[in-house]
């Protein structure tokens, strides 16, 4: 699974379902229609959240390094700053005057240390934090498949590897962070947001078993490409839970 618009928009819908309702209503509202800095924004997806849960005026901030999915996010979103660069460099990120950070399917990338950078600096700045769809290492799947366990512990094993940031936190990264943010004085709730796909979705489920059989046969998982084959052929009665957890951290200032 890379980043390309064709992917992000094949989970967008899925995404939106998933996304824990009262966490983001609450992002909205910290948000308040001031500038928000959306981290790895894809294409923008996140404003589409925002804006699907009733955000107006917000002044949005993309920043990515993929230019193609930057452009996507600008015509999208034209009002939109567009940011061209790394995140990895937590001490460039731009966080004057903005109020709140976005972060969605992006924490599972980063490392521990990235994140202890970042939330010293959200701290310091007095900024919320809204980070949706954090994959949890949960993934269930129907029809069972007795494989099923050993790709789930490869593909977790893969998401720990270094994406750019330093190894990654990946099924641990939600938990961290509200733990970094919780010692930073921030008011943290996680809130779980899984992916419940049903044999309608056969597109995304597709594009997933080949993400998910591509990474643990990169790790030398020798049974991966079977199981995508089966589970490719139960595909019409397929069902698949895909955990994510949304976090949503308060600055002392906005609490009251
Ligand atoms: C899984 S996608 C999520 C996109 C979007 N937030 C969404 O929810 O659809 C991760 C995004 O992070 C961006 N990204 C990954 N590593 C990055 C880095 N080092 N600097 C900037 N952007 C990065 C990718 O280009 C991609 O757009």
């Amino acid at each position: 699974m890379g980043f390309d618009a064709h992917w992000l928009d094949l989970r967008e819908p899925a995404d939106l379902r998933a996304r824990d309702a009262s966490l983001l209503t609450r992002a909205v509202e910290l948000a308040g229609g001031g500038a928000v800095l959306d981290l790895g924004c894809g294409t923008g997806a996140t404003a589409r959240a925002f804006a699907a849960a009733g955000a107006a005026g917000c002044d949005w901030r993309f920043l990515d390094n993929d230019p193609a999915l930057l452009s996507h996010a600008g015509a999208r979103h034209p009002q939109a700053a567009l940011l061209c660069g790394d995140l990895a460099e937590v001490g460039g990120l731009p966080l004057k005057g903005v109020r709140m950070v976005a972060a969605s399917a992006l924490l599972d990338l980063v490392s521990e240390a990235w994140l202890a950078r970042l939330a010293e600096r959200l701290a310091r700045h007095g900024t919320g934090f809204y980070a949706a769809l954090s994959y949890d290492g949960v993934m269930r799947w129907q029809p069972e498949d007795p494989r099923d366990a050993r790709i789930r512990a490869r593909f977790n094993t893969h998401q720990r590897g270094d994406k750019g940031f330093g190894p990654a936190l990946g099924p641990e990264a939600a938990p961290r962070a509200a733990a970094m943010l919780r010692a930073q004085g921030f008011e943290v709730q996680l809130a779980p947001s899984p992916w419940r796909l049903g044999p309608q979705e056969t597109q995304l489920q597709t594009a997933l078993l080949d993400g998910i059989a591509g990474a643990a046969q990169e790790i030398g998982c020798a049974d991966a490409a079977g199981w995508r084959m089966a589970r490719h052929d139960m595909l019409a009665q397929g069902r698949a839970e895909i955990g994510h957890l949304d976090l949503l951290a308060l600055p002392p200032a906005a609490r009251g």
